[in-house]
């Protein structure tokens, strides 16, 4: 039986960082109320030179050194993300001619939050079936240039940033399992309205446009049933997990969270306060911080889920 596992994790986070003290100057808001909501004490802000493209090929290049390859032995590149650098070509392509090499598919996924659980899906399936052995898969985005940043209600939870991660056909697990999905009837909750410049519709803006509330509700329950069902198809508990490596969206989701699984918060990998919500590039991010500080080792149990407008949301158990 083949499997895939993790060679190598890498991550990309911009220079310039904006705390909420900056933020309470621009909008109606303060440090306290934001730390209290969400956890939130600072996030990332890329320059216009810090696209997609070239934040996941940096955190590409550290997942590859921390793999011990080079980009020569890449059968794939696959991005997850909402926000890339140009209509076409699709990130992954800008990436793949960063990386200086040519003629291996590379392709972006579009699931916003959840894109690096969905892309991690789709590449274990790829390396499953003996179609690959080597792919790049990238979680990265830049939601704060599609935030509105005079609504307060929104601007305050987002940040930039890009992970990575070489999976690598092996015999022994690896990615476990991943579930996926999706309920497109919840399409106004979290949406950015208009895209297309020649589709736009009056009083329509391209920004994130979010109902926090009923996001927060449904975030709780669908990921506690997803992280519940990933359990179970692999006859586990929670007590068999080392790790949990959550979106990072909210602090009080993710407390939530571990209070209905009965997980103790030393076992859950926490960057919402630093980085806030980096969309795509949020569990892959965690994942490397943890992997590079240490707390992560060989062998160890990961438990990961996201959840993003659409809604789309998924999970992994993965051995590392
Ligand atoms: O990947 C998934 C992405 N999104 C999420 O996971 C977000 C999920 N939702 C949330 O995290 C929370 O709902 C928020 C953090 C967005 C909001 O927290 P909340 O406790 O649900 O607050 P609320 O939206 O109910 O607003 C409470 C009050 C309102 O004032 P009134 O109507 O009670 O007078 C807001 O106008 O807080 C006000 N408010 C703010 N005040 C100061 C909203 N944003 C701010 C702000 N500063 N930045």
């Amino acid at each position: 039986m083949k499997y895939s596992r993790i060679a190598g994790t890498g991550s990309y986070l911009p220079k310039k960082i904006v705390t909420n003290e900056e933020l309470a100057q621009k909008v109606d808001t303060t440090d306290e109320w934001i730390v209290s909501r969400t956890g939130i004490r600072a996030r990332h802000m890329s320059s216009p030179e810090e696209t997609s493209s070239y934040m996941g090929y940096h955190a590409g290049l550290h997942a590859l050194e921390a793999a011990g390859l080079n980009a020569n032995d890449l059968d794939m590149i696959i991005v997850a993300t909402t926000t890339p650098d140009k209509g076409l070509p699709n990130t992954a392509c800008l990436l793949q001619e960063r990386l200086g090499i040519t003629n291996i598919p590379a392709f972006d996924i579009t699931v916003a939050c959840a894109g690096f659980a969905y892309a991690l899906s789709v590449a274990d399936q790829y390396i499953r079936g003996g179609m690959m052995k080597t792919i790049l898969v990238v979680g990265v985005d830049v939601l704060t240039a599609v935030t509105n940043w005079e609504d307060r209600s929104t601007c305050v939870l987002f940040g930039d940033g890009a992970g990575a991660v070489i999976l690598q056909a092996a015999d022994k697990p690896g990615i476990l399992s991943t579930h996926l999905h999706a309920d497109g009837r919840q399409k106004d909750s979290l949406c950015i309205p208009t895209w297309l410049p020649g589709q736009s519709k009056k009083n329509e803006l391209p920004y994130i446009s979010m109902d926090g509330r009923a996001v927060f509700r449904f975030a709780v329950r669908a990921l506690e049933e997803v992280v519940v069902e990933a359990l179970a198809a692999n006859h586990m508990s929670q007590t068999d997990i080392d790790w949990f490596i959550p979106h990072q969206a909210n602090l009080r989701i993710i407390t939530a969270l571990a209070e209905k699984l009965e997980l103790s918060l030393d076992k859950v990998v926490i960057t919402v306060d630093r980085h806030a919500n980096t969309s795509a590039a949020s569990v892959p991010l965690a994942l490397d911080e943890a992997v590079r500080d240490g707390r992560i080792q060989r062998g160890q149990t990961l438990l990961l889920e996201a959840i993003g407008g659409g809604f789309v949301w998924g999970a992994a158990l993965i051995i590392y």
